[in-house]
């Protein structure tokens, strides 16, 4: 029977045929050690020469080179030895195709031939889990969001409009018309908020950072909730839910995933809400009583700071309350102290620095036409932002998580380069 080797264990003892690829091989004079992959995942075919024909064995043992594909049939056994406690006793082999010289051998490669080969390095058992890993923090976000009454609501890639400021714009042409590739969508689900309440978007963004962190990509996907009659307090609780719910999800369906990884998962188990919160101020006194004295009030936080501050937590931590001056032009003052927004940044623990962005939005439409005044924002192109502000307007609030930065944190892996599929980086447009 054709099945897959995530359903093996459905057929213990039954004869069934993957089609696959060979990812490695061993073998001692009778027998062969096959390690194979299909996408679903990862076995061990075991051939035995004096159980299976000649041209078998000859093809296990001589012929079968790395990364190519054929269709495997023999019996499915149950090893506790292997991480999927099942092995394939092999009967027959079908070579699909041969590949010829796979440039990615079992030895270790540099990390700038590896990123050259992405398009094949793609298949390796730990881009396999990290890729896993990654999709089942974008299933468990539509389940959450689903589950919570949100609206998926795509906004638009090319936009007329900057959302967190001009200097990090990719600058195209519309036809006639300058455009620019999103650098978030929030303005647009602002609108569609009005519209439809609680909704989100799930979508790539661009950034013109010259920063070469393990931190920063110039493309990225983000998910932005966006909610109607919701202030920031409330923002903060449904982001430590969410936060909390693809940590546990992931802990629960990607059990072989973080194995392979070797992720220490007793620190994921405690990501549970509710999270800390410390305000920009209580942030800086405590980074001073540590010995920084690179950061004055008025000062943003580099990643040395956020990890400081991370590091007294075994959660992630909100920092709120930034100074006015620091963020957006679209966020909500506070009412009892106009230097500070009502704002917030999550930072991940273990040093994977900030994963989510958010505010209560500005709804009064005087202060947000004094805000583009003092940003110089002015234009059509902004004039249906204010527009949400002239009828009907609300408190809302909303945030974006940035995904791959999640996927580090929680997958346990240093470089956002790994946890992106095609990463596009400051000096990488290939492959
Ligand atoms: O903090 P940011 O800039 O917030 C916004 O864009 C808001 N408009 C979102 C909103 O309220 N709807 O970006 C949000 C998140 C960051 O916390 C970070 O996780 C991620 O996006 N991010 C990046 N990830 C990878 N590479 C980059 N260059 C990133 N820039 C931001
Ligand atoms: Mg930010």
């Amino acid at each position: 029977m054709k099945t897959t080797i995530n359903q093996v264990h459905k057929h213990v003892g039954e004869e069934v045929k993957i089609g696959g690829w060979l990812a490695n091989k061993r073998s001692s004079g009778k027998i062969a050690f096959l390690q194979l992959r299909d996408g679903t995942g990862f076995i061990q075919g075991v051939v035995v020469k004096a159980d299976v024909d000649e041209s078998v064995f000859d093809l296990a043992k001589k012929q079968l080179t790395q990364e190519s594909s054929l269709y495997v049939t023999g019996v499915v056994k149950e090893d506790e030895r292997s991480p999927l406690g099942y092995e394939i006793q092999v009967t027959d082999l079908e070579l699909i195709h041969e590949a010829i010289d796979y440039p990615i051998t079992p030895k270790n490669h540099g990390t700038e031939f590896l990123m050259d080969h992405r398009h094949l390095w793609l298949r390796s058992k730990k881009q396999h889990a990290i890729m896993k890993i990654r999709n089942e923090i974008i299933r468990s976000t539509y389940e959450f969001y689903n589950n919570q009454g949100f609206v998926k609501v795509d906004p638009p890639i090319l936009t007329g409009a900057s959302a967190e400021g001009t200097t990090e714009l990719f600058h195209t042409k519309y036809f006639d018309e300058d455009a620019y590739l999103s650098q978030s969508g929030q303005l647009y689900m602002e609108a569609a908020a009005m519209a439809l309440g609680k909704v989100f978007s799930f979508g790539p963004t661009f950034r013109a950072e010259k920063s070469k962190t393990r931190r920063h990509l110039i493309e990225f996907w983000m998910i932005e909730p966006e909610m109607a009659f919701m202030d920031h307090e409330e923002s903060l609780q449904l982001q430590e839910q969410y936060v909390s719910y693809v940590v546990q999800s992931v802990l629960e369906n990607c059990k072989l995933e973080l194995n392979t990884l070797e992720r220490d998962t007793s620190k994921l188990e405690k990501i549970k809400a509710p999270f800390p919160r410390i305000t920009y101020d209580e942030a800086l006194a405590f980074l001073k009583e540590q010995g920084f004295d690179d950061v004055e009030w008025g000062d943003d936080f580099g990643a040395p700071h956020e990890t400081a501050i991370a590091e007294s937590y075994d959660k992630p931590v909100f920092i709120t309350h930034y100074p006015t001056k620091l963020k957006a032009f679209y966020m909500q003052p506070d009412p009892d102290n106009p230097d500070v927004v009502l704002c917030a940044d999550l930072i991940a623990p273990e040093g994977y620095g900030e994963i989510i962005g958010g505010s209560q939005r500005i709804d009064d439409l005087d202060l947000m036409a004094q805000r583009y005044e003092e940003h110089g924002l002015s234009g059509e192109a902004y004039e249906w932002y204010l527009e949400l502000r002239k009828y009907g307007s609300v408190p809302h609030s909303g945030f974006g998580l940035g995904l791959e930065r999640t996927v580090a944190w929680i997958a346990g892996i240093e470089h956002v380069r790994e946890t992106i599929p095609f990463p596009r980086l400051l000096n990488r447009l290939y492959p």
